[in-house]
């Protein structure tokens, strides 16, 4: 799909609302609270915004936003008796529609005190998911995405999901093309041109990559019980570059996060 400058304006209106939707919850995440209530407040924060969470019922998906701690890949769902503990590692994972856009974004959230090895994994994951971000303009080819994402992370002795991946949106939820987070030569062929919106998501673990699926059918865990951790953006390609449509406007890139 192709985007237009009309659909860049409401693509950067519901990135705007998303990212200011974990600004929003960032004050709320530290230990004590449950992921449940974290969900409600998101979900109260997107609808006072004019906007709909776009998980909730995507497929059978039960709640507004995911939560995924520590070991939790993806697709964490809110829970009335997981309570944030302190050392976690928490990825909240929003999705807004406003005007029929999409805005798909999520950050890192480190409760208390976390260990070295976890704030390395959690900052290493942001600084490859930007480093990608900034390469992007026409004519690059999609595979230098992941193969940016996955040399910086396997530097550090970390190791990049498969199973899942960034993906196209805009105007759908998830649509090609399929933004793998390590190299795979398919991606050689996709080249990035003017007006392509897709995400960047990329999620790294201190251990293996490899993973298996709770029996709710939905969350995603590292097989070794090691920590994995992701950052995202939806960004739409320009005509020189890229524009990130899902920029905090209150500069909360990394943690710690400062208003
Ligand atoms: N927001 C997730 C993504 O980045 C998708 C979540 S689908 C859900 O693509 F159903 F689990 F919400
Ligand atoms: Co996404
Ligand atoms: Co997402």
């Amino acid at each position: 799909m192709i985007y237009n400058k009309k659909d860049f304006e409401g693509l950067k209106k519901v990135g705007k609302v998303a990212a200011e939707t974990l600004d929003f919850i960032t004050d709320y995440v530290v230990a004590g609270i449950s992921t449940y209530d974290l969900d409600k407040l998101i979900a109260e924060y997107t609808k006072k915004q004019g906007g709909i969470c776009a998980p909730l019922n995507y497929c059978g998906y039960p709640k507004h936003c995911c939560i995924s701690v520590n070991d939790v890949i993806c697709h964490g769902i809110p829970n009335k008796n997981e309570y944030l503990n302190d050392g976690d590692i928490v990825n909240i994972d929003v999705t807004t529609i406003i005007d029929g856009y999409y805005g798909d974004t999520s950050r890192m959230f480190l409760i208390g005190n976390v260990s070295d090895k976890a704030k390395e994994l959690v900052d290493i994951t942001y600084d490859s998911m930007m480093k990608a971000i900034s390469i992007c303009r026409p004519g690059l080819p999609l595979s230098e995405i992941g193969k940016t994402i996955q040399t910086m992370c396997e530097a550090k002795g970390f190791s990049v999901v498969r199973d899942f991946c960034g993906h196209g949106t805009g105007t759908v939820f998830h649509d090609a093309p399929n933004v793998l987070h390590y190299y795979e030569a398919i991606n050689d062929k996709i080249i990035l041109q003017e007006g392509m919106v897709f995400t960047i998501e990329p999620m790294i673990n201190t251990g293996s990559y490899e993973m298996y699926i709770e029996s709710n059918d939905w969350t995603a865990r590292t097989i070794d019980g090691g920590l994995s951790a992701q950052f995202e953006h939806t960004i739409g390609i320009t005509s020189n570059g890229v524009e990130v449509f899902t920029k905090s406007p209150n500069n909360m890139t990394k943690p710690p996060y400062k208003k």
